[in-house]
C-alpha cells in the first residue's frame, strides 16, 4: 500500500501560553508529536515528513530518531499553507498522504488505520476524519448537505450561529490522494484571520466533482486536540487511564489506578502491586510480583521481579535486582545496581554504586562511588566521604566485610575481603582482607569526675 505521512507542527501554539512548542509538550513522559508519530509508524508509511516552523531545532533534537523529513514553514499562515510546504518532499509520490496535526496526542493507529482503508475502499481522492465532540468550541464543524454528504468544514470563527451548534467536528486527520493536492493552490486566505485553511480542501474538492469522504471512527478520547493548558491535562488522564487499564488486563494490581502516573513507555510484568500516588516514568521496567508502596518515584529505572520498593523512596536511572527492598525514605541516584536480595533501608542514599547481592545497608548511610561486594553489612550512619572537594573518589568493600556504625571511609579506600570495621572509625587507609580496623580515639574514664564536680557547685538556695 502506497502511503506517505505529513505531520503539521509549524504553528506557534499561542494558546499553550508557553515558550515550549505546542507539540513538544507532554502527554504522559512523551512529547505529542512523539505519539502522533509513533501512531503513524504503525501503518509503515514509505515516507513521513514534520512540517516546523520557528522552534525548528529544538523539534528536531526531540525526534531526532524518528526517522522523518523536516520541512520548513517559513511563516505560520495556516494548516493549508503548511501542508503546501510538503510539495518538495513527495515529489514523485502518488499514492494517499495522511496529513494530521502534531496536537492530536491520543490518536491510535487502529483508528488510522480504519480510516484510509474506508478511503481507499471508496476510492476517496479527500477524506477527513470527523468525531462527535461534546462541546465542538474551537473546532472546524462539518457541513452536511440534506443527504447527509460532506459540503464542507467550517471554522469557528467564520461559522454562522446556525453551523457551530453542529457537534460533527474536524479531527485535523485528512487521506488526500496526491494527485489531489493541487487543490491547495485553490484555497484562499480566510476573510477573519487572514490564514490558508486545510479545512477548506474539503469543500474545494466537493464543488469540483472530486470524490470526498468524512468517516467518524472513532470518539471524542481519541480525537481531541490540544490547544490550552487544560485541554493537555485532560488528553494526559486520559492517556493515563488508558495506560493503567492496558497493564490491568495484564495482571497488575493497582490499589487507586487515578493515583497512579505511569508514563507511555513502561512495562510492568504480572502480580506486581502498584499503590496509590505512584510515579514510574521514563523507559522503566517493573517485573513481576513486585511491590510499589506509596509516594514512590522510579524513573528511567529496571526493578527486577520479586523486589519491594518502599514507601516514599526514589529510584533514579539505576537497576535494582531481584528480590531486593528498598526504603522506606531511600534514594537510589542515577547510575546505581542494586544486587539480587539487598537491603537498602530508610535514608540510606546510593549514587553510583554497585551494591553486590544480599548486602545489607539499613539505616541512615550515604554510598557514592563505591563498589561493594556480596553479605556486606554496612552499619548504620556509614558514609564513604568520596568527594575531597575537587574531585570524586572510589570506596571498594569486598564481599563479606563488616563495616561497623557511624564509620567513614575516606576515598579512595578498599576495605578487603571479610574485614571488619570497628564502630565509629575514620578509615583512611586500605584495609586488609580478614583484619580488623579501629580508627578512632580511645576511650578513657575518668573516676569520679561527676562526684567532684557536684562538689564544687554551689548548693541551690545559696
Ligand atoms: C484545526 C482545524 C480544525 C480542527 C482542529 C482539530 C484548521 C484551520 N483548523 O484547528 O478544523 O477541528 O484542528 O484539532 O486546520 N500548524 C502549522 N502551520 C500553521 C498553523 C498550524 O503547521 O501555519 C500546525 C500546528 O502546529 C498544529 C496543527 O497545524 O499542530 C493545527 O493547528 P492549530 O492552530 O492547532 O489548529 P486548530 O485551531 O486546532
Ligand atoms: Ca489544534
Amino acid at each position: 500500500m502506497n502511503l506517505a505521512a505529513v505531520v503539521l507542527a509549524a504553528g506557534i501554539g499561542k494558546r499553550m501560553r508557553s515558550a515550549r512548542p505546542k507539540v513538544l509538550h507532554e502527554v504522559c513522559g512523551l512529547p505529542m508529536l512523539r505519539l502522533v508519530l509513533d501512531a503513524v509508524r504503525r501503518l509503515r508509511p514509505e515516507r513521513t515528513i514534520v512540517i516546523v516552523g520557528r522552534h525548528e531545532d529544538e523539534i528536531r533534537e526531540a525526534i531526532a530518531d524518528a526517522g522523518v523529513i523536516f520541512v520548513r514553514q517559513q511563516q505560520p499562515r495556516g494548516t493549508g499553507d503548511a501542508l503546501r510546504q510538503a510539495a518538495a518532499a513527495l515529489k514523485g509520490f502518488n499514492g494517499t498522504v495522511l496529513v494530521l496535526n502534531g496536537d492530536t496526542p491520543l490518536i491510535t493507529s487502529t483508528t488510522l488505520g480504519r480510516f484510509t482503508a474506508l478511503h481507499r475502499r471508496n476510492r476517496g481522492q479527500v477524506s477527513t476524519l470527523s468525531f462527535i465532540a461534546s462541546d465542538p468550541a474551537g473546532y472546524g464543524r462539518i457541513i452536511r448537505d440534506r443527504e447527509g454528504r460532506p459540503e464542507g468544514i467550517r471554522e469557528e470563527k467564520d461559522a454562522t450561529p446556525e453551523e457551530r451548534s453542529t457537534t460533527e467536528v474536524n479531527s485535523g486527520v485528512y487521506a488526500i490522494n496526491a494527485d489531489a493536492l493541487t487543490l491547495l493552490d485553490l484555497i484562499r486566505p480566510s476573510r477573519v484571520t487572514g490564514e490558508y485553511y486545510l479545512t477548506d480542501i474539503l469543500g474545494i474538492a466537493a464543488s469540483r466533482g472530486f470524490r470526498t469522504g468524512v468517516y467518524c471512527v472513532a470518539g471524542e478520547s481519541e480525537m481531541m486536540g490540544v490547544n490550552t493548558g487544560s485541554e493537555l491535562l485532560a488528553a494526559e488522564k486520559h492517556l493515563r487511564g488508558r495506560i493503567v487499564a492496558r497493564l490491568m488486563d495484564k495482571g497488575v494490581r493497582f490499589l487507586d489506578p487515578v493515583s497512579a502516573y505511569i508514563h507511555a513507555g513502561v512495562r510492568i510484568g504480572p502480580d506486581t502491586t502498584i499503590y496509590p500516588n505512584v510515579y514510574i516514568e521514563g523507559a522503566s521496567y517493573i517485573g513481576r510480583g513486585c511491590i510499589i508502596c506509596p509516594n514512590v518515584r522510579i524513573s528511567g529505572s529496571s526493578i527486577g521481579d520479586g523486589a519491594v520498593v518502599r514507601d516514599s523512596s526514589v529510584v533514579e536511572s539505576s537497576t535494582v535486582r531481584r528480590n531486593a527492598q528498598i526504603g522506606p525514605f531511600a534514594h537510589i541516584r542515577p547510575g546505581s545496581v542494586i544486587g539480587s536480595g539487598a537491603r537498602i533501608g530508610n535514608f540510606v542514599e546510593v549514587k553510583k554504586s554497585t551494591i553486590g547481592s544480599g548486602t545489607k545497608a539499613s539505616h541512615l548511610s550515604y554510598i557514592g562511588d563505591a563498589i561493594v561486594g556480596r553479605e556486606v553489612n554496612i552499619g548504620a550512619g556509614t558514609i564513604t566521604c568520596n568527594y575531597d572537594g575537587r574531585t570524586k573518589h572510589k570506596t571498594e568493600i569486598m564481599d563479606r566485610a563488616f563495616i561497623g556504625s557511624d564509620s567513614q571511609l575516606v576515598a579512595p579506600v578498599r576495605i578487603g575481603r571479610g574485614a571488619y570495621v570497628g564502630a565509629g572509625s575514620t578509615i583512611t587507609e586500605d584495609v586488609p582482607p580478614l583484619s580488623l580496623a579501629i580508627g578512632r580515639a580511645g576511650q578513657k574514664n575518668i573516676k569520679g569526675w561527676a562526684r567532684k564536680r557536684r562538689g564544687r557547685q554551689p548548693k541551690s538556695g545559696d
